[in-house]
């Protein structure tokens, strides 16, 4: 990876930082970009009063930088989530799960009151679908959720060798063009052993923040 990229996502890293208010529990994914943000927030950890995680590598990385961990049923909801996506429209809709992490990071989104989205500029696209969707599975499920997904156009790959934290199998959906994420994600939402889709748009992003190469853009 380019240290322009590196540069990029650290500009959207550090922004996240000012949506954190003293005190508070936040949400934090799971992700290079992510990566970042927590090496930021462990300069800036007694602001927080702790974190909670979207996966086992996030968690380790939060131990690791001085960050307490609780877990999501410790908490009463959440103000503030950060995470990163693999690609991002405009309208804040969001494709996730490159990292295998969607469905902590799918939950957590949903306890969060804001969701702040860190990307770089090459992430941001007029439509998604070019980058593969993940789709978890229950393992037994995995060729009949494939064979249904095909029925939409796509082209599902097993994602060999990895098992979720959940303990569960991923389908990466090749060649979608997704031109109304939510009505997707609400059908693909429906297939019998599905767990996670990886598309966030019934419940998007509430705010994007772009790295660039000046500076980091606000959606
Ligand atoms: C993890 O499962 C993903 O949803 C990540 O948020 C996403 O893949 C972005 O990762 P990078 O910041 O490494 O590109």
């Amino acid at each position: 990876m380019s240290a322009g990229i590196d540069a990029k996502k650290q500009r959207a890293a550090q922004a996240a930082l000012d949506y954190i208010e003293d005190g508070t529990v936040i949400g934090v994914g799971t992700g290079s970009t992510v990566n970042f943000f927590i090496d930021a927030l462990g300069k800036y950890r007694n602001h927080v009063r702790a974190a909670v995680s979207s996966s086992n590598a996030t968690t380790a990385r939060l131990r690791a930088v001085g960050v307490e961990v609780l877990d999501l049923n410790e908490v009463d909801g959440l103000g503030l989530y950060i995470d990163g996506a693999d690609e991002a429209t405009r309208a804040r809709y969001l494709i996730k799960g490159g990292g295998g992490a969607l469905t902590g990071e799918k939950i957590i989104t949903a306890a969060a009151a804001r969701f702040v989205c860190i990307v770089d500029d090459a992430k941001v696209v007029a439509t998604l679908g070019k980058f593969p969707l993940p789709v978890e599975v229950i393992p037994m499920a995995r060729e009949l959720v494939a064979r249904r997904l095909a029925t939409y156009g796509g082209r599902p790959v097993w994602r060999e060798k990895c098992i979720t934290d959940s303990g569960n199998h991923i389908l990466d959906v090749h060649d979608l063009t997704i031109k109304d994420p939510p009505a997707l994600e609400h059908e693909l939402n429906q297939i019998t052993g599905v767990v996670t889709v990886g598309l966030f748009a019934a419940r998007p992003a509430d705010v994007l923040l772009i790295g660039t190469a000046t500076g980091t853009d606000v959606v």
